[in-house]
């Protein structure tokens, strides 16, 4: 299907060798400490893979989706709360950035990502987290600026990043214009950062409530506007498809890491006398693990290799997030299995790498709501989830 070029090979081990020596010796003390790892960002700023996709002109390296998701991968196998500062420091927020904005804002994204900033995305609401379209948090246009007020919460970097992408409904004249996306800095007046959330794994990256209260923001800081009720969702949305490819990477690599362990480990522990490698019952999952986690790199690499408007796919995306996730899951318990009772300690990685794995089929955009996305675009028809379609959902934003 595609080739890797030697580059992208070298690219990949580079990563690896960087990962294994740099941010692998820090991975269990992240995760028991629960801090946001800055020293890894600095790290990872040096090493240049903060705003890999930022495009020269903006003084980064211009790099394509793919070889920002083999790097990606390869870092996920050592540290996962590392690899998803990578996607958010070169996906989501920035592609959408650097697709939509003006040249001031795409300044300003490339400034921070470059200077080591994971940009925080504000979607999710606590009434509106699968169905996104229904957001209460509001934009009431006032001449030349927006005053938001609302409630976001599960905010990835909450507290820690400084460059905010906001999802707002738009009124003007109190009548609703559609939802558009609005460019931040932490530190604006306005923009309170609230409660961290408790997370099961991935625990070095805060998620916070983010709570806005007359959060003023100026013309120039609107980034996509809301065109027809919903169009300017459709964007963000479009550009959001890169940050579910990155966040299956994550999944991915966690996954793989925990694989590559297993395998080490049953051809060292020995019971009956031999390595328990040589038990086909335990050759059979390996080898479904290996086979499940190449099917999973293969589409993601897919779905990141071929792009429309500069982003990946809408079916593809969701497509190889929903495996890649749904794998990571299963392929991290059977390494756990496969350590025994290692496995189910916490001197050893692996319960964290289970625990880290599990949030890619929740967190951008659940397994089953991305069966919505792929079955719409299957069945080349809106599957409406609201109990009364759209209409209900239109009528409320003419109110
Ligand atoms: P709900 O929407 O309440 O869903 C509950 C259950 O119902 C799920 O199983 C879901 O699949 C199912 N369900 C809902 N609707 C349907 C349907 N139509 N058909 C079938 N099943 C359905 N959000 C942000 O905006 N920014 C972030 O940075 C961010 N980071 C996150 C990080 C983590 C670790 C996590 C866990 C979440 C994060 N989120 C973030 C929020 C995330 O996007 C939401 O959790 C997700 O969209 C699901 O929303 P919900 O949790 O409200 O679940
Ligand atoms: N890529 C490109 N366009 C997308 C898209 C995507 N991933 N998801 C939605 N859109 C477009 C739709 O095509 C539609 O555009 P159109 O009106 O021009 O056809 C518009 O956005 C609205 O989408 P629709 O599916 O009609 O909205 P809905 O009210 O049924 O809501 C979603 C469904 C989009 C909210 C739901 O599929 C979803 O993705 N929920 C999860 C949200 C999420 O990922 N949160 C993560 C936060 S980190």
């Amino acid at each position: 299907m595609f080739k890797l070029s030697k580059t992208q090979k070298q690219l990949q081990a580079t990563a690896s060798e960087f990962a294994k020596n740099e941010l692998a010796p820090h991975a269990a003390e992240i995760d028991r400490s629960e801090q946001y790892p800055w020293d890894n960002v600095d790290l990872l700023t040096k090493q240049g893979y903060m705003g890999m996709t930022v495009p020269e002109e903006y003084g980064g390296p211009g790099m394509s989706y793919l070889d920002t998701v083999l790097v990606i991968e390869e870092i996920a196998k050592s540290c996962g709360v590392s690899a998803r500062i990578v996607v958010e420091a070169n996906m989501g927020a920035v592609g959408a950035v650097m697709k939509f904005g003006s040249k001031v804002q795409k300044k300003l994204a490339a400034e921070h990502v470059l200077s080591g900033d994971k940009p925080a995305i504000c979607i999710t609401e606590p009434g509106a987290g699968s169905a996104a379209t229904e957001m209460f948090t509001r934009a009431d246009r006032m001449g030349d600026r927006y005053i938001i007020n609302g409630t976001k919460h599960w905010i990835t970097g909450g507290g820690v990043s400084k460059f905010h992408l906001i999802f707002a409904r738009v009124f003007e004249n109190n009548e609703s214009q559609g939802i558009a996306g609005f460019i931040a800095l932490r530190g604006t007046k306005g923009l309170i950062i609230g409660t961290r959330e408790p997370a099961m794994g991935l625990r070095g990256i805060p998620e916070t409530q983010i709570i806005f209260e007359d959060l003023e923001i100026p013309q120039e800081m609107i980034l996509i506007p809301p065109e027809g009720l919903r169009h300017g969702f459709a964007g963000l949305m479009n550009a959001y498809n890169g940050q579910r490819v990155g966040a299956g990477t994550v999944a991915l690599g966690i996954a793989a890491g925990a694989y590559e362990l297993a395998l080490e480990y049953s051809k060292q522990r020995e019971q009956f006398g031999r390595p328990i490698c040589e038990f086909q019952g335990l050759q059979w999952i390996l080898v479904d693990m290996h086979t499940q986690l190449e099917a999973a790199r293969l589409l993601l690499q897919k779905a990141a290799s071929r792009s429309r408007q500069g982003f990946p796919d809408m079916m593809e995306a969701a497509q190889a997030k929903i495996f890649a996730s749904e794998t990571a899951i299963k392929v991290t318990n059977d390494a756990l299995q496969i350590f025994g009772s290692a496995g189910y300690s916490r001197n050893f990685p692996l319960e964290r790498m289970v625990r880290d794995a599990r949030m890619f089929t929740i967190g951008g955009g659940t397994a089953q709501i991305l069966r919505t996305v792929v079955a719409s675009a299957l069945l080349d028809r809106k599957l409406p989830q609201t109990r009364d379609g759209h209409f209900k959902l239109e009528q409320k934003e003419k109110k």
